[in-house]
């Protein structure tokens, strides 16, 4: 998984103020895991009115905490908001004497309870990391005034309701992990136009297919596993070209054919749609794919022939088509361990390699190819695909 901090360097140059306040986060970060309890005058709130209302937010949070087992927040108490467990303060970026509220980690905490509308309190807030607790409930919309917030952490926690339309108000937020929690329904289209470097939303209860008409997205990693997508991956995921590197769409169900167009995506270095209902051919545009170093097809019901140009590809270390029905592998295709290249291909039509599918279930698939050329949506006509023969 790409690092948080690599994904925050790539935007230094759009956000060069919020990356000086996220530095500074980052830094009183370290400082307080040493023990340093030392604070500054500015960092008690009797004097700065920003300080007040995270006080006010802070507190109000912790009468709707039920269960903090690691006490995480008992030192929640008074108005120093800067000296508590997992707040972390930073100069203002507009005027650097006043000290406000910049980030709060509360990973692992296993803290149980709501979100208060008063965080809409905290709007000078860049970092919210709440990984690994127990909250649950709905977002409050009031986060939309956190114009500040870049990186948004909800994974692992008990989150409900169709998915958060709050964060697409948030006009800052590069990084969303949303992944394991119990959002449900549609996917809102609008969210692959807003201008993120990472989206994570993995293993909730999410529905929709992916927009077709999917604008110039900006994210470099996108995983969306585990969801009931349903539905094909549209030709306009092309338009992730410049920026995405990691494309995971693991047991979505996701049907239809490959798109051409995945080998548009130049920069990937992991692709993995396994556990889906594709069918058709590899497309071969994947031979192009010069950064690749993860493909992974596994267990859909892709046949045809495995390409060499895909198993040449120069920087490839793991190769999964296993339980498919492909019925031919092309040259070094049929023995990529030979090559240093990790690769499984069981459960396939392959007469030459053992642990293959039975003739009788290879030939109940086999017996109709799909074309994808005239349908590049499995089972549904494309009235305007260009192809046609
Ligand atoms: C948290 O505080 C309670 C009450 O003071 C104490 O009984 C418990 O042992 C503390 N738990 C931890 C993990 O420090
Ligand atoms: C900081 O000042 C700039 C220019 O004066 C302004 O556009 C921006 O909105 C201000 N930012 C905040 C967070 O107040
Ligand atoms: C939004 O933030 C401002 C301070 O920047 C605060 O005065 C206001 O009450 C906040 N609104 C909500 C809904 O929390
Ligand atoms: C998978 O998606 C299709 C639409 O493409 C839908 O009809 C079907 O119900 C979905 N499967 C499940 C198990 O929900
Ligand atoms: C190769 O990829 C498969 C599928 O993603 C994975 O299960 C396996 O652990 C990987 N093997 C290595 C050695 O990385
Ligand atoms: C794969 O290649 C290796 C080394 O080149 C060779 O020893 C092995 O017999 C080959 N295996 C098959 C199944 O062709």
């Amino acid at each position: 998984m790409a690092s948080r901090s690599s994904l925050v360097t790539t935007t230094t140059a759009v956000f060069s103020f919020l990356i000086l306040y996220l530095a500074n986060i980052t830094a009183k970060h370290r400082h307080s895991t040493t023990n340093d309890h030392h604070h500054h005058q500015h960092d008690s709130s009797a004097s700065n009115p920003r300080l007040q209302q995270a006080y006010l937010a802070l507190q109000a949070w912790k009468l709707v905490i039920y269960s903090d087992p690691f006490n995480t927040t008992s030192d929640w108490i008074g108005p120093s908001v800067c000296s508590y467990t997992g707040i972390y303060c930073a100069p203002y970026p507009n005027d650097t004497n006043i000290q406000t509220v910049a980030g709060i980690d509360l990973n692992h905490a296993d803290i149980a309870g709501f979100l208060p509308n008063e965080l809409g309190l905290l709007s000078d807030l860049a970092l919210l990391h709440l990984n690994s607790n127990r909250f649950c409930g709905i977002l409050p919309l009031t986060l939309s005034n956190l114009t500040l917030l870049f990186e948004l952490d909800l994974s692992n926690n008990r989150f409900v309701g169709p998915f958060p339309s709050v964060v697409m108000s948030l006009p800052s937020l590069k990084f969303l992990d949303l992944r394991f929690n119990e959002f449900e329904g549609p996917l809102p289209p609008e969210l692959f136009n807003k201008n993120l470097d990472a989206i994570f939303i993995n293993s909730n209860r999410l529905t929709s297919v992916i927009p077709s008409n999917l604008g110039s997205s900006t994210a470099s990693v996108v995983v969306f596993a585990n969801n009931n997508l349903g539905g094909c991956l549209p030709p306009s995921i092309a338009n992730f070209a410049n920026t995405m590197e990691e494309l995971l769409l693991i047991n979505t169900n996701i049907s239809g054919c490959l798109p051409q167009e995945v080998g548009f995506l130049y920069k990937l270095r992991v692709l993995d749609v396994s556990s889906n209902k594709l069918v058709g051919e590899i497309p071969y545009s994947i031979a192009g794919l010069a950064h690749l170093e993860q493909l992974n097809l596994g267990h859909n019901m892709m046949s045809g022939v495995v390409p060499l140009g895909v198993c040449e590809l120069p920087n490839l270390v793991n190769f999964t088509f296993s339980y498919n029905y492909f019925f031919e592998e092309e040259g070094v295709c049929g023995n990529l361990t030979s090559v240093g290249i990790v690769a499984d291909d069981r459960r396939n039509c392959l007469p030459e390699r053992p642990l293959q599918r039975s003739k009788k279930e290879c030939d109940a698939v086999l017996e109709h190819p799909v074309d994808c050329f005239e349908l590049p949506c499995g089972h549904t006509h494309i009235h305007d695909a260009g192809n046609r023969h």
